[in-house]
């Protein structure tokens, strides 16, 4: 099953499933997320795997964006909370409908655990940012602790039902689609990363 139909599947319960981790923890990472954003002075944003929309309330007041998302059912409630602040697109983040350096930044947030084939989703956003404009990436991976890494192969197929895959080497895979990692905050164990990244 493809990653578009899972969470076509799950748009209807994604934000409840969500709403725990969202109260302790998601809602202070996005803002922090944000302040790093706005303080880049950034004008050209596309945002991958837009999901419902959660991110949208954070985006600095005035800032227009462009987000993508290849599930329609994800999106349509996006596009309820955008009410016209960002253009929304129906598309695939590894054949991103966008011309080369067309973008100042990119942000994803619990997006390259899910797309298919995330070396080449991450080529593609290093693609469409100009020269020096960087990627900012909310993300959980494999742990570098060896115990909780065993522990996240061996929950990742129950997970993998549901959507996301937890025991991606995401931070390799940013730096091998060839962007330089700027920036990395550890901020649960190593499982969950802020990451910054650069096209250089
Ligand atoms: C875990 S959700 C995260 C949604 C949102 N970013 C958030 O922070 O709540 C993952 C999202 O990535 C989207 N996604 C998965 N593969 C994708 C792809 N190849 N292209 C674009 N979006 C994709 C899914 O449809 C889903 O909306």
């Amino acid at each position: 099953m493809s990653s578009m139909e899972r969470y076509n599947r799950i748009a209807v319960i994604y934000e409840l499933m969500e709403l725990p981790m969202e109260l302790l923890a998601f809602s202070s990472w996005r803002r922090m997320l944000f302040g790093e954003l706005a303080g880049h002075g950034a004008e050209r944003v596309l945002e991958v795997g837009v999901g419902t929309g959660k991110n949208i309330p954070f985006y600095p007041r005035g800032m227009s964006f462009t987000a993508l998302d290849v599930s329609e059912r994800m999106l349509s409630r996006a596009r309820k909370r955008a009410a016209g602040r960002a253009a929304l697109v129906l598309g695939d983040a590894e054949r991103l409908p966008f011309r080369s350096s067309s973008f100042d930044a990119c942000i994803s947030t619990y997006v390259f655990c899910s797309v298919d084939d995330p070396l080449a989703g991450l080529r593609e956003l290093r693609r469409v940012l100009k020269r020096g404009g960087r990627a900012y990436f909310l993300e959980h991976m494999r742990s570098e602790n060896r115990a909780v890494g065993l522990l996240q192969d061996l929950l990742n197929p129950a997970f993998r039902l549901l959507g996301p895959e937890i025991n991606r080497p995401t931070k390799e895979n940013i730096a091998m689609a060839g962007f330089g990692i700027v920036e990395e905050r550890h901020l649960l164990g190593t499982v969950f990363r802020f990451i910054v990244a650069e096209k250089r």
